[in-house]
């Protein structure tokens, strides 16, 4: 739900260091999930071609400003790019295990 009804509730009072902008982009990206996933839910829920078809832009930007956050969250604390990168290693390698299991002759019961 929109918070916008104080008009000074996302005001921050002083300059951020990069640490603390990192963990105030966190709580942007989090903004960004929720927006896709209620435009998705509502896209889901119409079988209205426009505005299926309006929404799915709307979702995708808000994909386009969730890897903008990423990206800039991961130059502003390099921590977390390794983080990042460790966990998108992993995935990898679950992805080439399972693509050998797949190209491996099965086995006779
Ligand atoms: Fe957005």
């Amino acid at each position: 739900m929109p918070s916008f009804a104080d008009p000074f509730s996302g005001n921050v009072n002083k300059k951020m260091t990069n640490e603390e902008l990192a963990q105030a982009l966190r709580l942007d990206i989090a903004g960004e999930l929720e927006a896709i996933s209620q435009y998705e839910a509502h896209i889901l829920a119409t079988d209205d071609p426009l505005a299926k078809a309006v929404l799915s832009e709307i979702r995708d930007e808000e994909k386009a400003h969730m890897g903008e956050l990423i990206t800039l969250m991961r130059h502003l604390d390099p921590k977390e790019k390794e983080h990042f990168e460790s966990g998108a290693e992993e995935v990898e390698e679950m992805i080439e295990k399972l693509e050998r299991a797949k190209k491996a002759p099965k086995k006779a019961k």
